[in-house]
């Protein structure tokens, strides 16, 4: 496969250095809706930015759900997979480095299976209101790997255990996890940008 397949945007970095961000929209989302909050959390960085090849009633997702918060899990280690050939295709498109996820609802649980499953296509990631992706979690090696997972304490689609389990997984498989609950609901805050800016200025420093 070619990374072709997937519609994407890429935008070049206008600051060398600063960290490659792999921006994955939510459900209904689509290739343009995290370009604004790619360059709020690290203007001057790459954007690469994709469309889920998935259709819900003509909703773009990263994979196929049986219902709300119910995964159809064969299809998420597939387009997992999927997503991975697509990132290592564009680094070689357009030479960037190992890019930073961030995601958003479905896209942060793609990243969660991404991270999991093929732990070398992601530097890091930033989830936000990110789910445990897949009832039984492979072992991988995250080791040293940045993960920012921001939950909103009213969040109706994701418990707060849930997103405490993933923590809790992420954690086991080595990452450096920092987890935030936010007083939110699923949408973002303020408080989400904020937190992802200076999370991803402190990664990209202790990276240089
Ligand atoms: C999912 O299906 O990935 C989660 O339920 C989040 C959503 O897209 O609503």
């Amino acid at each position: 496969m070619t990374e072709s397949s997937f519609i994407h945007r890429f935008e070049p970095a206008t600051i060398a250095g600063s960290p490659p961000l792999l921006l994955l929209h939510g459900t209904g989302g689509d290739e343009n809706d995290l370009l604004g909050l790619g360059k709020m959390i690290s203007p001057g960085s790459a954007l690469l930015s994709p469309r889920g090849r998935v259709l819900e009633h003509g909703m773009p997702r990263f994979f196929r759900r049986l219902a709300e918060g119910v995964f159809d899990e064969a299809d998420v280690r597939h387009r997992a997979r999927e997503l991975g050939d697509f990132v290592a295709d564009a680094r070689q498109r357009y030479g960037i480095a190992a890019p930073v996820a961030v995601g958003f609802s479905n896209g942060a649980n793609i990243a969660a299976a991404l991270l999991l499953l093929k732990p070398d296509v992601l530097s890091g990631a930033i989830l936000l209101r990110a789910m445990v992706p897949l009832s039984d979690s492979p072992k991988a090696d995250l080791a040293g790997k940045p993960v920012l997972l921001l939950s909103g304490q009213a969040d109706p689609i994701v418990p707060a255990s849930n997103s405490a389990h993933l923590a809790a997984l992420l954690s086991q498989a080595g990452a450096s996890v920092t987890r935030k609950v936010l007083p939110a609901g699923h949408q973002l805050s303020q408080a989400d940008v904020t937190l992802a800016r200076d999370w991803i200025s402190n990664v990209a420093a202790e990276a240089v």
